[in-house]
């Protein structure tokens, strides 16, 4: 039992930063309200990424404020639904997966999710879980996607100077 309060509070303490609202004074007290997509979360994807999406020392990518540098283009956008983690995920339920990864987004992307991102709606999450991605060299097709969408994202910026 003594080992559960300090899980508790680490859980509460992340959800505070990543949300962005500021309930110090309360802490403890929030210790017990995770909503029902951050225990989804935790349960299902959280043994690999880490309660904050924080994976050190592992071949599982960090999601904290890296995550969004997929969704500037359709096809990162995508590719973030259509890896075996999410698209063979146990969470059947297109609209449970649709809120985990905007929790992914929204909560966990930080600094990395691109102005204006539309949340993933349960109608995307159908159509390219159907499609899981499946190449012989997966990691080099990671990097190019990624490589795509991050120079996508530098013109949206440079636009906008
Ligand atoms: C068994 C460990 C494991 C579980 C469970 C898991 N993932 Fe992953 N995830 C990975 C690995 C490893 C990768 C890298 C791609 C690959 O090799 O499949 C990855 C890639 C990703 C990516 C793409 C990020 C990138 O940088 O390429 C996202 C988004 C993601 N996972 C989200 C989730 C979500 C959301 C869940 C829960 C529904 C989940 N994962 C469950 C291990 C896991």
């Amino acid at each position: 039992m003594m080992r559960a309060v300090p899980v508790l509070m680490l859980i509460a303490g992340s959800g505070f930063f990543l949300s962005g609202i500021s309930h110090a004074a309360d802490s403890v007290e929030h210790a017990t309200v995770l909503d029902h997509t951050s225990v989804t979360y935790l349960s299902h994807c959280g043994g690999c990424h880490g309660i904050e999406g924080v994976s050190r020392n592992s071949f599982v990518p960090t999601l904290r404020n890296a995550v969004g540098g997929f969704a500037c283009t359709d096809e990162g956008r995508a590719y973030l639904i259509r890896v075996p983690g999410v698209s063979m995920s146990l969470i059947r339920d297109d609209q449970a997966l649709a809120d985990v990864m905007n929790f992914v987004m929204f909560r966990l992307a930080g600094t990395s999710l691109p102005k204006g991102f539309r949340p993933y709606t349960a109608a995307e999450i159908h159509q390219w879980r159907g499609e899981p991605l499946s190449v012989p060299d997966f990691m080099a097709q990671r990097g190019q996607t990624l490589e795509r969408s991050l120079a996508a994202c530098a013109q949206k910026t440079a636009k906008k100077l």
